[in-house]
């Protein structure tokens, strides 16, 4: 077994292209063995202004960068993450305890996200305009352009150290933005490992800034101060509702959780979709936003799903995130296994069966399989983002659909079916930002438009969109009579 790397680094803050010393901070701890893995700033309310004001002040530079140039800064990025890949993945497992098989491929789709990025630079452009067509508009030329926002404070959750900093950073560098980033208490390491990357990539020094610190501190400066002009968050619906109303007028994206539902019709091939369901279900502990937590089955086959499920489930090696076997490893906090063990202790007093997991070792929780959970348990309605799924059984596909859409979130959905019809009703009445024929709802792919309706959140990731979110459109009317 691989020992838990215990070179404690003290982390700096990176304010206008230079890692200052923070007045306070603390200790970072090993999700999985508790060690202590390195010492983070604590941004003061003083340190993010700075942080804000170098933000502020670069914009010039970066709105007048050539896209050319945008784009050889992001891969620039790429080349160095491709060669530092694997030390990439280590700091993932060590500080989110995300097993490293996963870690490692986490570093991939970060490196596919900013190449993506790369090529979006070169694509931003508006759009020539007939104004003719309104009586009094004749004679003008008229023409669109994208502008860079200007400064973007980006909120970053733990789950995804690595891949959804990218999902923000890429795209606001793409379109010429400069930003403010405060990455998730427990998972800044990334972040200022892909920060000292981008500074040896050629950004300008203030073009990124990075601010670890408490939400109520840091990030509360961050969603608060008029120079910010956009807040891109992603992490819990509480949160994300907190800043939306502390925002004031400044853009917000929000992408946030769900309890994400596939559903299961008869006459499918369970032997093919069971593994996609188990890794759908467990792939990083469950701690992602569109991780399989409710399957929706038809009676016909319900009994033959359970059976394989468990079997499939209970293959699932636990451990160690820096073992090469282990696949789920740690909940992110202790805290998260406490809640995690009422939520189950509350669905089998509610007559819901266990019949796999809903037992814990440190801050692991085992892959739980729980059946017949009515919809009102907190298994099913909130967002559990623990190795849980809750199976249920349905008479047909209307009534599966009727339970996945009775939810607060709306994120991603799957369905999986022999059958045109079926499968093209469920795309239409699912209310959901994406719908996945045969295929669970956890697919992602780093171009595709990804976010939710309802509580699940407003705006689009994939960095075609985000860009659209990131740039103003301005109108440009000459007057030619
Ligand atoms: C998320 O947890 O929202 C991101 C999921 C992914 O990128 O696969």
């Amino acid at each position: 077994m691989t020992k838990l790397n215990t070179n404690v680094k003290k982390q700096h803050l990176l304010i206008n292209g230079e890692w200052v010393a923070a007045e306070e901070y603390s200790p970072l701890q090993s999700p999985y063995s508790g060690e202590v893995i390195a010492e983070v700033p604590l941004a003061s309310i003083a340190e993010t202004d700075l942080a804000i004001e170098a933000a502020v002040n670069a914009r010039k530079v970066m709105a007048s960068m050539p896209a050319y140039k945008r784009a050889e800064i992001l891969e620039n990025l790429v080349h160095a993450l491709q060669e530092r890949a694997e030390e990439a993945a280590e700091i993932i497992a060590l500080e989110a305890a995300k097993p490293i098989t996963t870690a490692r491929g986490e570093v991939s789709r970060t490196i596919e996200t900013y190449k993506f990025a790369a090529e979006e630079a070169k694509r931003i452009h508006g759009e020539t305009l007939p104004l003719d067509a309104a009586r009094g508009g004749e004679n003008r030329l008229a023409y669109t352009v994208q502008e860079p926002i200007g400064t973007i404070g980006a909120i970053t959750p733990f789950n995804f150290p690595m891949n959804l900093v990218a999902h923000k950073v890429g795209p606001a560098i793409a379109s010429g933005n400069t930003i403010v980033l405060k990455p998730a208490t427990q998972t800044p390491l990334s972040s200022y490992f892909i920060a000292e990357l981008l500074l040896e990539a050629g950004l300008p020094k203030g073009a990124l800034n990075v601010v670890t610190g408490s939400g109520k501190v840091t990030g509360d400066k961050l969603v608060q101060d008029s120079r910010i002009s956009m807040i891109t968050f992603t992490g819990s619906p509480e949160v994300g509702i907190e800043i939306r109303g502390k925002a004031g007028l400044k853009k917000v994206t929000l992408e946030l959780g769900s309890n994400a539902a596939v559903i299961v019709d008869k006459n499918v091939d369970l032997d093919k979709i069971i593994p996609r369901c188990v890794t759908g279900a467990f792939a990083f502990q469950g701690q992602v936003c569109i991780s399989l937590q409710r399957a929706y089955v038809h009676e016909d086959i319900y009994e033959e799903f359970v059976t394989k499920l468990i079997e499939e489930t209970k293959k699932l090696v636990v451990g160690n995130p820096l073992d090469e076997l282990t696949d789920v490893s740690a909940l992110i906090s202790a805290k998260d296994v406490e809640r995690t063990q009422s939520w189950i202790e509350e669905a089998k007093k509610q007559g819901a069966k266990v019949v796999a997991g809903g037992n814990t070792e440190g801050n692991i929780l085992y892959p739980t399989i729980i059946l017949e959970a009515k919809s009102t348990l907190k298994v099913c309605c909130n967002e559990v983002f623990a190795p849980i799924i809750v199976v249920n059984k349905v008479k047909n596909v209307e009534q599966a659909i009727d339970q996945v859409n009775d939810s607060r979130y709306g994120l991603q959905a799957g369905i999986y079916t022999n059958d045109i019809t079926t499968a093209l009703n469920a795309a239409e009445e699912l209310y959901v930002g994406g719908v996945m024929i045969n295929d669970i709802p956890t697919f992602r792919v780093d171009n595709m438009p990804y976010g939710g309706v309802k509580e699940s959140g407003t705006g689009r990731e994939g960095l075609k969109y985000a860009i659209e979110d990131m740039t103003e459109m301005k109108l440009v009317v000459w007057n030619r009579n």
